[in-house]
């Protein structure tokens, strides 16, 4: 298996991101620095990234969480707060977070070990379907902004592709977007004149929040897991 491929099964980095780490020279095999992501290794081989020994590729799982305000979407924060991560049992698989969400926002977000599916599911190429239910504030929402929003806003980061909007109630939007750019929704919502009071993802790709309570976590199924490669 190409070097860069081990890697990201076992759970370093994705695909790409260990492309550069072994270009970096921070990989050995078998005792001797390889700069090369392309190298063959197999499970035999001896790995070690800046210094430390990679374990062979572990199984591959995918966790879907309900992510309760307050609690980051990455792997480790500096500032020492609570992760998402901290919230799954993974009994010793090295999960991260697929994409990401705001700490204030509430919802769906996956976690896994499987770097190559990470980066596939987050690239945008693929336009993976996210799905928000939105508060918002200086209910009701107008026509023109639903219309808005649908066609697309402009943002400082140039415009939004048009989104599947849906009213639900004089202050609660649907929206399925399938960008991720930094804090999009709250910045589509403000652009329309209004303000998120509270942002919810109830559904990723194929997969919906459902009735996991926040705070809890649940394994991928086989049949879910087929779902979501087969988009990616
Ligand atoms: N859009 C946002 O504004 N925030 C999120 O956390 C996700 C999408």
């Amino acid at each position: 298996m190409r070097l860069a491929k081990y890697l990201a099964h076992a759970g370093v980095a994705s695909r790409r991101a260990a492309e550069e780490i072994v270009r970096g020279g921070r990989v050995t095999v078998g005792g001797e620095v390889v700069t090369d992501p392309a190298r063959d290794v197999g499970d035999a081989d001896a790995v070690t990234v800046d210094g430390a020994r990679v374990a062979g590729a572990e199984e591959r799982v995918v966790w879907a969480l309900n992510k309760p305000a307050g609690v980051v979407a990455t792997a480790r924060d500096t500032h020492g707060r609570r992760t998402v991560v901290d919230l799954v049992e993974s009994r010793g698989a090295r999960l991260y977070p697929v994409g990401r969400l705001d700490a204030d926002t509430t919802g769906l977000i996956l976690l896994t070990n499987d770097g190559e599916l990470a980066n596939t599911l987050t690239h945008p190429r693929y336009e993976v379907p996210k799905t928000y239910r939105v508060r918002v504030a200086r209910a009701p929402v107008g026509d023109r902004a639903v219309r808005r929003l649908r066609e697309g806003v402009q943002l400082e980061d140039g415009p939004t592709a048009p989104a599947r909007v849906r009213r639900d109630g004089r202050d609660v939007l649907e929206i399925t977007i399938h960008e991720g750019r930094n804090r999009q929704v709250r910045r589509m919502c403000e652009e329309v004149g209004h303000p998120v009071v509270a942002l919810e993802r109830i559904a990723f790709g194929p997969l919906r929040l459902g009735d996991l309570p926040p705070g809890r976590a649940r394994r991928l199924t086989g049949s879910e897991l087929d779902r979501l490669r087969r988009r990616s």
